[in-house]
C-alpha cells in the first residue's frame, strides 16, 4: 500500500528518496512521485506506474530537503495528476490513510474559489495548510490535521523553509530515523535500512519537526514532548534475493527457521503473571484477523477447541465492528497479523478493547501500531516478509497459536504458570501435553520435508494454468489449509478459485465443477478421510481432475487422482502448517506458469492500512 520517505539532510535528497522508494516497492502501488525544495520553488516529480520511470525522471534534480511516495489508488485511478506529493500554495504533502470527510473539505474550499488538480482526498490537507497559514509551519500542520477524519500519516515541506520538514501521525505508521546528524522519515522500517541507524516511532496524534539542526516532537497542542529512540541495525531490514528468482520462493524455504524461532522466542519468554491469570479465566476465545492472518485463525480454532475445550471464533476483521460483537471480560480477543497495520485489525481489536477484552497480539513486526495497542504481544519471528502472498508469516503465525492453544489447555488443566517459559515445564510435567509439545517441536524438520516433497507442483502448475477455475477442499482442521491454498492460488496466478469445507460442496458448488475442473483435496486425518474421499468422487462424477496434498499413504496411491503428494504425517490438530506447504508452491509455480510475477500482484498491496 502508499509508502511515504522524506530526508534532510547534507546531500541530495533525491537519491535518499528513491532508494527509501525502492525498498517500500514490495508493498504494492501504482505511482510514485517526490517534492524537492532547493531554497526556491518546490521541484515536483510524478510517475505512472515504476519507481524506476520516476528515478529516470529525477535525474539531476536539486534539493537536500524532499518527500517521497509510491501511491496504491483509493480515490482517483492511478495517474500522474493523482500521483503524490500534492502542491497548493506553500505546501506539498504526501498522504498515507484516508481522509473520510475530504468531500465536505474540498466543497469548502471549492466554494471559497480554490481549484483542485487531482481526485484524491489527500490532495485537500494541502489547501488545508494553505488555509491555516499564518507563517508559523507547526502551527499550520496542527490546524490543518484538526480537522481531519479518518487516518493519516503525513510528510509535508513548507516553500521558503528550505532545512524543514513536518510529519504527522494518526491511525498510519510513520517512523522517523536520525543517522549522521540526517533526518529521515518512513511508513516502514525497510525503507530506512542502514547501520547505525536510530529510530523513533511517532504515535498518534503526534508531530516532528525535522530540521537540519535537530528533531523536536509536539502533541497535536503544540506542547512538546519527549520521545525515545532506539538504535537499529536495519541492514537485516532489506533483504536480498540470494540467488532466488522471487522473494516468495525464497520465503517459502524460510518456513522452517520461521517456525523454529517463532517456537523458540514463545518458550524463552520470561513468565508473566497477568497473562496467566488471564488465560486460567478466559471462557471464549475470538481470534480477529484478515485474509492469510484470518485464515492461521480458522487452524488456531480447530486446535484451542481441541485441546483447551474453551469456545473459539476466527472472526473476520473487517466484519467484527460493524455485527455488535458479544465481548466480555472472559472473553480473550487475538489479533493476528503480519504488519500489525491492518486497518481492519486495528479497528476491531480497538472495539475488543474497548468492551473489556484482553487483547493479545500475534505479529511480525514488532514496532507497529497493533503491537502498541495489544495487551500482550507473541511475536512470529518470519523476518521481513517481501512477497505480498504471505507464506511463512501464516506458518508462523499457526506456530505461535498452537503454543497459545497449549497455554489454555494447561491453564484450563489447573497449571498456574502456563505463559511462555512455564509452559515448557508444565508440559515436562504431563504427558499428553509433553507429545504435544515435542509435535510441535518437530514442525520445522516435517515443513523441510514437505518443501521437498512439493516439487511436483511445478507439474501441477502447467495443467491448472488453462483452467478455468479451481477448487480446494478438505474437513476440519484441512478445510483451514484448503481455503488459505485457493487465497494464495488466486492472488497471483489471477485465476478463479474457491476453497470449500468438503461436505459443502454438494450444497451449491457443485455445479460449476464440470469436465477437468481441478479440485484439491487436502486430507490429513484419517478419521476424515473416506468422508472428504466421498466429497472427491462426487466431484469425479461430474468430470472434475481430483488432486491430493495427504499425509496418508495408503490415499497417496489410489488411481481415482490425476495426482497427489505426500506430506510427511504429524499430529492433526498442527497439520496445516504442513499440508499448506505444497498449496503455497502450487501458487508459486501456477503464477509463473500464467507468466505472473508472483511477488507483486496486480492490485493488491502488502499492508493494507485503509479499510
Ligand atoms: O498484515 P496482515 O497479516 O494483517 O495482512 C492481512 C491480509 O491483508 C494478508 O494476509 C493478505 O491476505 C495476504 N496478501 C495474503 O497472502
Amino acid at each position: 500500500m502508499c509508502g511515504i520517505v522524506g530526508f534532510v539532510g547534507r546531500r541530495n535528497a533525491a537519491p535518499v528518496l528513491l532508494e527509501g522508494l525502492r525498498r517500500l516497492e514490495y508493498r504494492g502501488y501504482d505511482s510514485a512521485g517526490l517534492a524537492l525544495l532547493d531554497g526556491g520553488a518546490f521541484t515536483l516529480v510524478r510517475r505512472k506506474g515504476r519507481v524506476a520511470a520516476l528515478e529516470d525522471a529525477a535525474r539531476g534534480k536539486a534539493g537536500k530537503v524532499g518527500i517521497g511516495h509510491t501511491r496504491w489508488a483509493t480515490h482517483g485511478a492511478p495517474s500522474e495528476r493523482n500521483a503524490h506529493p500534492h502542491i497548493y500554495g506553500k505546501f506539498a504533502v504526501v498522504h498515507n490513510g484516508i481522509i473520510e470527510n475530504y468531500r465536505a473539505l474540498k466543497k469548502e474550499c471549492e466554494e471559497s474559489g480554490e481549484t483542485f488538480a487531482s481526485d484524491t482526498d489527500s490532495e485537500v490537507i494541502a489547501h488545508l495548510l494553505a488555509k491555516y497559514d499564518e507563517g508559523d509551519f507547526l502551527d499550520s500542520v496542527r490546524h490543518a490535521v484538526a480537522g481531519l477524519r479518518g487516518s493519516y500519516a503525513l510528510a509535508i515541506l513548507c516553500e521558503g523553509r528550505p532545512d524543514e520538514l513536518i510529519a504527522a501521525r494518526k491511525g498510519s505508521p510513520l517512523i522517523v530515523g536520525e543517522r549522521d546528524g540526517e533526518w529521515y522519515v518512513a511508513s516502514d522500517i525497510p525503507a530506512l535500512a542502514g547501520k547505525g541507524m536510530k529510530l523513533c516511532p511517532l504515535s498518534d496524534g503526534e508531530i516532528a519537526v525535522l530540521k537540519r539542526g535537530g528533531a523536536a516532537f509536539f502533541d497535536i497542542e503544540g506542547k512538546r514532548i519527549e520521545k525515545e529512540w532506539a538504535e537499529y541495525d536495519t541492514e537485516t531490514s532489506a533483504p536480498q534475493l540470494c540467488g532466488y528468482p522471487h522473494f516468495m520462493r525464497k520465503e517459502i524455504d524460510e518456513i522452517p527457521a520461521s517456525i523454529a524461532q517463532t517456537a523458540a522466542e514463545f518458550l524463552k519468554k520470561p513468565a508473566n503473571q497477568s497473562l496467566c491469570e488471564v488465560l486460567c479465566h478466559t471462557e471464549y476465545v475470538q481470534i480477529v484477523a484478515c485474509g492469510t492472518a484470518y485464515h492461521s485463525g480458522l487452524a488456531a480454532k480447530c486446535a484451542i477447541e481441541a485441546l483447551a475445550r474453551i469456545p473459539a471464533e476466527a472472526c473476520i476483521a473487517s466484519e467484527y465492528r460493524y455485527r455488535d460483537p458479544v465481548v466480555s471480560k472472559s472473553t480473550l480477543v487475538v489479533a493476528v497479523s503480519q504488519s500489525g497495520e491492518t486497518a481492519d485489525t486495528l479497528a476491531a481489536a480497538r472495539l475488543a478493547k474497548e468492551r473489556g477484552a484482553y487483547l493479545i497480539a500475534v505479529a511480525n513486526v514488532p514496532h507497529s501500531s497493533l503491537t502498541a495497542l495489544a495487551d500482550h504481544v507473541i511475536p512470529t519471528a518470519a523476518g521481513t516478509e517481501i512477497g505480498v502472498a504471505a507464506t511463512k508469516s501464516y506458518n508462523a503465525q499457526l506456530i505461535a497459536l498452537y503454543l497459545l492453544a497449549l497455554s489454555l489447555r494447561a491453564a484450563k488443566s489447573g497449571a498456574r504458570d502456563v505463559s511462555s517459559s512455564g509452559l515448557a515445564s508444565q508440559c515436562e510435567r504431563d504427558g499428553e501435553d509433553a507429545r504435544l509439545l515435542e509435535t510441535l517441536r518437530a514442525l520445522p524438520a516435517l515443513c523441510g520435508e514437505a518443501i521437498a516433497a512439493s516439487r511436483k507442483t511445478k507439474e501441477w502448475a502447467r495443467r491448472f494454468c488453462s483452467a478455468k477455475s479451481i477448487y480446494f477442499i478438505g474437513r476440519g482442521c484441512d478445510h483451514a489449509a484448503a481455503v488459505e491454498g485457493s487465497l494464495k492460488l488466486k492472488e497471483i496466478s489471477y485465476l478463479p478459485s474457491e476453497g470449500y469445507p468438503a461436505g459443502e460442496l454438494k450444497h451449491g458448488t457443485l455445479a460449476l465443477i464440470g469436465r477437468d475442473t481441478p479440485v484439491v483435496a487436502v486430507m490429513t486425518d484419517r478419521a476424515l478421510a473416506e468422508k472428504t474421499m466421498n466429497s472427491v468422487h462426487e466431484a469425479i462424477s461430474r468430470g472434475a481432475d481430483a488432486y491430493l496434498v495427504t499425509s496418508l499413504s495408503e490415499y497417496a496411491e489410489r488411481k481415482e487422482f490425476a495426482a497427489s503428494i505426500l506430506v510427511p504425517a504429524c499430529e492433526r490438530l498442527f497439520s496445516p502448517a504442513v499440508s499448506v506447504i505444497p498449496l503455497q508452491l502450487l501458487a508459486y509455480e501456477t503464477a509463473l506458469a500464467c507468466g505472473n510475477d508472483p511477488d507483486k500482484p496486480r492490485n493488491l498491496a502488502k499492508s493494507v492500512t485503509v479499510e
